[in-house]
């Protein structure tokens, strides 16, 4: 069974509550749902982490090298466009990462068109949504062994 970990980075907790024009009105514990659903049809062992601190990131990403993790989707939220920190810590694992954004970040302010943690991924998936987290489980499952 594949080990993949999903991480939330800073305020994916208040999905649904935050502006629902640009990031939807499912809850981040429905999308945690769909997550899950589409992990077990995936055969996947799958655990979800969110936080809203840089550090803990880089905590959780190198405990999952420490845990043998096959492969991790990963929405930073705003640290996207800023943390060479977070970018490093993608750098310095070796299983495949994959990008995803609820919102179409391409199409947004200028400070948001750039993701310095991007380069260091495997690849990334923007603008669908809770269904963007999907379509990298997806590509995940594809790319790992
Ligand atoms: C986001 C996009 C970021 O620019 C923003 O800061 C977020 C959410 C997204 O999923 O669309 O918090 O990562």
């Amino acid at each position: 069974m594949k080990k993949i970990r999903v991480i939330h980075g800073a305020n994916l907790n208040f999905t649904g509550l935050r502006d629902k024009n640009i990031y939807g009105s499912e809850f981040i514990e429905d999308i945690n749902q769909q997550i899950l659903d589409a992990a077990t049809g995936l055969d996947m062992d799958l655990e979800v982490f969110q936080s809203n601190s840089e550090g803990e990131i880089i905590n959780y990403i190198q405990s999952c090298h420490y845990e043998g993790v096959d492969g991790a989707i990963i929405n930073p939220g705003a640290f996207t466009h800023y943390s060479y920190a977070i970018r490093d810590a993608i750098d310095s694992i070796n299983f495949p990462v994959v990008e995803v954004h609820l919102s179409n970040i391409s199409a947004r302010e200028e400070f948001r068109r750039i993701s310095v943690t991007a380069p260091v991924c495997a690849g990334h998936i923007a603008g669908f949504g809770g269904f963007s987290y999907i379509l990298g489980l997806h590509a995940l499952n594809d790319i790992v062994g």
